[in-house]
């Protein structure tokens, strides 16, 4: 039998981790949860410590799941929550907490950039939002100049644990691409962006394909995991396109839905396709030649967890009751921002709303209306998408969400669109990571490893359930700007 592969996937609410056998199977997972902490209204941020103590727990686990799958690990793949700022001082430790990707505070620093480099959105695939790595840097140096001079290396989240794991400051084009930082036409630094934040070009780690070796395992590791020493390690994936490369989403084309902590529409494309004033990302993807155009929403699945801890559920069982509620029985509304919304708002400071309660607003209706109302944001992001030029015939479905027909219905009804559920479709960027691996490790296609996983369910989009949401969607976008100068007056 051939090699295993261990995929990593360092989540925003836990570390995931999962072997794959030679024939693609995934023969073990675990998972270690990663705590976030929120100082100050805006602020979001993890001690990177905290990721490499649940990676060792995660990898504990799965050795003694599956002892002899784990001994013949022979490459590492890696993937991560994007635009993180790990900053590292001379001594490689961080110098602070990491500012995570649904952090707001960088709003004053991504006005003045848009004032002052207009022609950068361009070039770095997006207009500056501030859970971007270099907007963040922006703030750093002009409210934590200390911390900000003292910056040697700036690393994405899923290369702190390179780094732990094999010494090499480097990044893949799909993490770099996240950081407003990257020329994504020429798949390199750019220097204009860094001297837009004051940055430093020689912080910046080095640059390689999702699919090329960047490390290899440390001795000292590899001896206390029980792996061989010296094996390779991929360049991995932001959590977004690794997803894609575990659903063998690489082909221009093919388009899919991810309802994890966040939500995104991510589209493959053969070209560099930026769209900046649509809010729509545009950005490398982890292989060669291929880029991606991706609605990114800050809240997805989490909305449903946050509104089962509330309502004493958990996340199924809400799901469950949201569903039994008759259609058309309740005309309750979510906006589900409960920490600001990228595409296609640019709005840091919208907050979550829930509009139309009544006496008979019971658990079940606010479940459907909070499923609702994600899958509402992504009706925006397909009208950004299609603003951008792009217009999928169909998506895929992946990430938690994607255990759920129901929402798998609406999201089919709102897109008026074939939502199409592979097998293991819930697996996520972990599983992506270790087809990245793969490649790395012998040299095989993307054809060969990214392959599109068996059809599940082809959920077809139901003409009654378009005709019910259709005028729900406007409703929800009317009361989004009935209530945003409200938003920004709350701040102020
Ligand atoms: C994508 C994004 C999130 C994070 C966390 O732009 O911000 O998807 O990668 O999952």
């Amino acid at each position: 039998m051939s090699a295993t592969v261990l995929g990593l996937d360092i989540g925003t609410s836990a570390v995931k981790a999962v072997l794959v056998d030679g024939r693609g199977v995934a023969v073990a997972e675990a998972s270690a949860p990663v705590a976030t902490s929120r100082p100050r209204p805006l602020w979001s941020e993890q001690d990177p410590e905290d990721w490499w103590r649940a990676v060792e727990a995660a990898v504990a686990d799965l050795a003694r799941a599956a002892p002899d799958a784990w001994r013949g690990v022979a490459a590492i793949g890696l993937s991560g929550q994007m635009h993180g700022a790990v900053l590292l001082g001379a001594d490689d430790r961080p110098l602070r907490p990491v500012i995570l990707w649904n952090d707001g505070r960088a709003h004053a620093e991504c006005a003045a950039l848009t004032r002052d480099h207009p022609g950068l959105a361009a070039i770095v695939g997006v207009k500056p939002m501030p859970g971007f790595t270099a907007p963040k840097l922006a703030w750093l140096a002009r409210h934590e100049p200390g911390v900000f001079a003292a910056i040697r290396c700036v690393l994405l989240p899923k290369d702190y644990v390179r780094l732990k794991l094999s010494g090499l400051r480097a990044t893949d084009m799909s993490d770099a691409a996240g950081s407003w930082l990257l020329d994504e036409a020429r798949r390199a630094w750019s220097p204009q962006a860094a001297a837009a934040v004051g940055l430093d070009p020689a912080t910046l780690p080095a640059l390689v394909e999702g699919s090329e070796p960047a490390g290899t395992l440390r001795a000292a590791v590899a001896e206390r995991w029980g792996l061989a020493p010296g094996i390779p390690l991929a360049g991995g994936a932001g959590d977004a396109a690794a997803g894609a490369v575990g659903i063998g989403a690489v082909a221009p084309g093919d388009a899919f839905v991810s309802l994890g902590t966040s939500g995104q529409l991510f589209a493959v494309t053969d070209g560099y396709r930026p769209a900046p004033d649509s809010m729509v990302h545009a950005f490398a993807h982890a292989l060669p030649g291929l880029w991606y155009q991706m609605g990114a929403m800050l809240t997805g699945a989490s909305a449903l967890a946050w509104a089962a801890g509330l309502l004493g559920r958990t996340p199924a069982g809400l799901a469950s009751e949201a569903e039994a509620v008759p259609e058309g029985a309740s005309d309750l509304l979510f906006l589900p921002y409960l920490t600001g919304e990228r595409t296609p708002h640019d709005d840091p400071d919208a907050r979550g709303v829930l509009f139309g309660l009544e006496p008979g607003s019971d658990a079940g209706r606010v479940g459907r209306a909070v499923m609702e109302g994600v899958a509402y944001t992504f009706a925006d992001a397909a009208a950004a998408l299609r603003s951008a030029g792009t217009e999928p015939a169909a998506f895929g479905f992946v990430g938690g969400g994607a255990r759920s027909d129901f929402w798998a219905r609406l999201l089919a009804a709102v897109l008026a669109r074939p939502m199409i559920r592979y097998r293991g479709a819930d697996k996520g960027p972990a599983f992506g990571a270790a087809a990245l691996a793969r490649m790395a490790l012998t040299g095989a296609s993307p054809g060969d490893i990214a392959r599109k996983p068996p059809v599940e369910t082809v959920f077809e989009p139901d003409p009654r359930l378009i005709d019910r949401h259709a005028p729900r969607v406007e409703r929800f976008r009317t009361l989004y700007r009935a209530l945003a100068p409200e938003f920004k007056a709350a701040r102020a």
